[in-house]
């Protein structure tokens, strides 16, 4: 039985990509029996959030966000980042042996600076605490966005300049990247991402969701013109959404002619409520029981706490603290 953990940043409001690009994965590896780890990377969060009602609201959202979509807290141990504080201490032992040169190399801080961030310590030092997550767990398989690559190579050299140093402590996990997932449009044909500002949120109100559907940009074709459905926005999210016979219907109906953009639109945003209006049934009743999420976060911090005492000892003593 592999372990397998990830962290997500609570940065927003999830989105369809976020659906189909990890959290899916993570319901369908759940229910695969392996031993799941997920926790909601608040620390990480604070390198770009500076507002801690907004932080405390949107680690809020996450939680019940996944909760909805599927994660079960039965199967899966979720927890907060920050009720398992000891990764910052790891993080300091990782650090002390880190060299500058492999945080200097990293794409996602070299980004953020050519985006225009403040050049923080905190935003610096990101992957020794993400590897310090990793490693603090003994996670075999770590399920992260090709983005994230580059921190997992980081984590294995921590690990092995670690072990060098102190003995053999630490397993070097491996990245896991799903190479499934299509590249997921948003509503102006670009990939779906939060900053180019055109994304879908899994559970935004009803209204919204058929505005910015019914507004997904597309070409000037009349209705009656017969239409090539591979590469078309409305048609590669339908995919996501929809039955494979359903999807071979729209294919056949927009080579055919006489089938707008319109009528696509409509069977999206369908095939969109058939999977998520239990989603959202059971968000709705998260909302309102407060308790019982406090108890999986409880439980979950429990759990996480409990797996991580044995390594933290064998580390605490190791490096002579
Ligand atoms: N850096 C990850 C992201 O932005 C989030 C993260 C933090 C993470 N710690 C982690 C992912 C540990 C996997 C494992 O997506």
């Amino acid at each position: 039985m592999k372990r397998i953990l990830t962290g997500i940043q609570p940065s927003g409001k999830l989105h369809w990509g976020n659906y189909f690009g990890a959290i899916r994965n993570m319901v369908n590896l759940q229910n695969e029996g392996n031993e799941m780890f997920m926790f909601i990377a608040n620390f990480h969060a604070m390198t770009t959030v500076r507002d801690g009602a907004a932080l405390r609201q949107s680690t809020n959202d996450v939680i019940l966000d996944y909760l909805a979509c599927g994660m079960d807290p039965a199967k899966t141990v979720l927890y907060k980042q920050s009720d398992v504080p000891e990764v910052q201490e790891l993080a300091w032992y990782l650090s002390c042996l880190c060299p500058m040169g492999l945080l200097e190399r990293c794409h996602s801080y070299k980004d953020k600076m050519a985006h225009g961030f403040e050049a923080t310590h905190g935003l610096f030092a990101y992957p020794a605490l993400m590897a310090a997550d990793i490693l603090i767990m003994n996670a075999d398989l770590v399920p992260v966005g090709k983005d994230q690559k580059q921190h997992l190579e980081v984590t294995r050299d921590l690990a092995q300049k670690f072990n060098n140093a102190y003995g053999e402590i630490f397993k070097l996990p491996d990245a896991y990247i799903p190479d499934t997932v299509a590249t997921i449009p948003g509503t102006d044909g670009q990939k779906m991402s939060k900053s180019y500002h055109n994304t879908i949120e899994l559970f935004e109100p009803n209204n919204s969701i058929k505005k910015k559907v019914m507004g997904i940009v597309t070409d000037s074709k009349t209705m009656e013109e017969p239409k090539e459905p591979e590469g078309n926005s409305i048609y590669e999210l339908y995919k996501l959404f929809a039955t494979p016979e359903q999807v071979a219907e729209m294919a056949a109906n927009f080579r055919a002619g006489n089938y707008g953009y319109g009528h696509a639109k409509k069977a999206l945003l369908e095939a969109y409520h058939v999977m998520f209006d239990p989603f959202r049934e059971k968000r709705e009743q998260l909302v309102n029981d407060p308790d019982y999420v406090n108890d999986v976060l409880k439980e979950g911090a429990r759990r996480a706490r409990e797996a991580m005492t044995p390594i933290m000892e064998k580390v605490r003593k190791a490096v002579g603290i």
